[in-house]
């Protein structure tokens, strides 16, 4: 176990007190990292001990532990490349069956069934099949919807491969066909994604593609009439792009598929002092880190495009200093693409980055849809035939 691990030693948690102990006497004096109070061990009777020396250190350790998953070792990446490998095929799956489906519920069994047989049991997070408007609430999970009327579906899934995350995000025409608008937003969002991936390298800092991927989006929204009233600055400025935009631009991804950063979180998912929008959501963006990446990282980049009527209605649009830059004639037209997001899953290199991401996207996505493309390879890292002598 300690081999498949990586672990130096198991104890069972009934001897350590005793493990302490004995660790103690062979290494007098020396501190002890443990994740919380509660985990010191009674050490009475205890001889070595200098009396009034606290040998415990409850604070350190966490932080240490979080610092040290941030930058993944060759192994892990193996692990989610096949993560990706695994959840490709499921993403093409449901394209080739997307026009047979009439609600939600077919699409995400369509990919759970998928991930299964390719013995990847277990999701990363739970499936978001979200059609129409629903692909305006973050984390919708209900995928029980009729497709009916329907323009697009947004498909936020990945599979787990021996613990570690994929996490990737399409959008999709149901039809196979985009709307004139539809393509316009999808179009938008590539290029958002397109720009930040591609600045990623060592040193580059995450924060900084955000803002970035916010000034295309109001320079696109713009281009559209959905913007209007005032300059690109002066809405950058007001944080009107939230609006459509709401959420950070990725995260940190392994074991978790919200990893840890290694840096204390930030609470707050805004970035600019300025704006004036509501704290949209907490946890691991790693939007909000100030610090440069890092070779060996995995993160995941995943800018949408949102037309949430709730969030318009209840917060934007009855804020005087938001409504002047929305056009709300305009922004009619766009309400029925419901939302877009893209999301890939890029590791940063020594100089530069590998998107590690397989699942289809653009033209190829479409002609699968359309049943153009009938190419359903599974591609077979060697880690499956590591882990079980076996090819498919
Ligand atoms: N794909 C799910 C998330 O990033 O929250
Ligand atoms: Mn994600």
């Amino acid at each position: 176990m300690c081999c498949r691990y990586d672990v130096d030693a198991v104890r069972l948690s009934t001897s350590i007190n005793d493990d302490i102990k004995s660790y103690i006497n062979s290494n007098k004096n020396s501190k002890i990292y443990v994740l919380r109070p509660d985990q010191k061990p009674n050490l009475w009777g205890l001889r070595y001990l200098q009396p009034g020396k606290d040998l415990f250190d409850t604070r350190r350790l966490r932080s240490a532990m979080d610092y040290a998953r941030v930058r993944k070792c060759p192994h892990e990446i193996r692990l989610i490349r096949h993560a990706n490998v695994v959840t490709a095929s499921a993403h093409r799956a449901v394209l080739r069956a997307l026009r047979s489906f009439d609600n939600e519920a077919q699409i995400q069994a369509t990919f759970l069934s998928t991930c299964v047989a390719n013995d990847a049991k277990h999701q990363a997070y739970e499936i978001i099949a979200a059609s129409g408007e629903n692909a305006s609430i973050l984390h919708y999970i209900k995928n029980n919807e009729s497709l009916k009327g329907k323009q697009l579906v947004c498909l936020d899934a990945g599979c787990e491969w021996d613990c570690y995350a994929s996490d990737v995000t399409r959008t999709f025409p149901i039809s196979g066909s985009w709307s004139a608008e539809a393509k316009e937003i999808h179009d938008l969002v590539q290029e958002m994604q397109s720009a930040c991936i591609e600045r990623i390298r060592p040193g580059a800092r995450f924060r900084d593609l955000y803002v970035l991927a916010h000034q295309i989006a109001i320079k696109g929204l713009f281009r559209l009439g959905i913007l209007h009233g005032g300059t690109e600055s002066e809405i950058f400025q007001a944080g009107t792009s939230m609006a459509f935009f709401p959420h950070g631009l990725g995260h940190h991804l392994g074991l978790e598929v919200h990893d840890v950063s290694g840096y204390e979180p930030l609470m707050s998912s805004k970035v600019h002092e300025s704006w004036h929008v509501p704290q949209v959501e907490e946890g691991q963006w790693a939007s909000q880190s100030r610090h440069g990446l890092e070779e060996g990282m995995v993160i995941t980049v995943e800018p949408g495009i949102y037309f949430s009527e709730y969030a318009l209605s209840h917060v934007f649009l009855p804020s005087p200093i938001h409504s002047k830059y929305i056009c709300r004639d305009v922004l009619q037209r766009y309400l029925p693409v419901g939302g877009v997001r893209i999301e890939d899953d890029i590791l940063v290199t020594a100089d530069g980055y590998e998107n590690l991401t397989r699942a289809p996207k653009g033209e190829e996505m479409l002609r699968i849809i359309r049943g153009e493309d009938t190419d359903s390879r599974l591609e077979e890292p060697d880690v499956v035939q590591e882990r079980y002598g076996r090819k498919n």
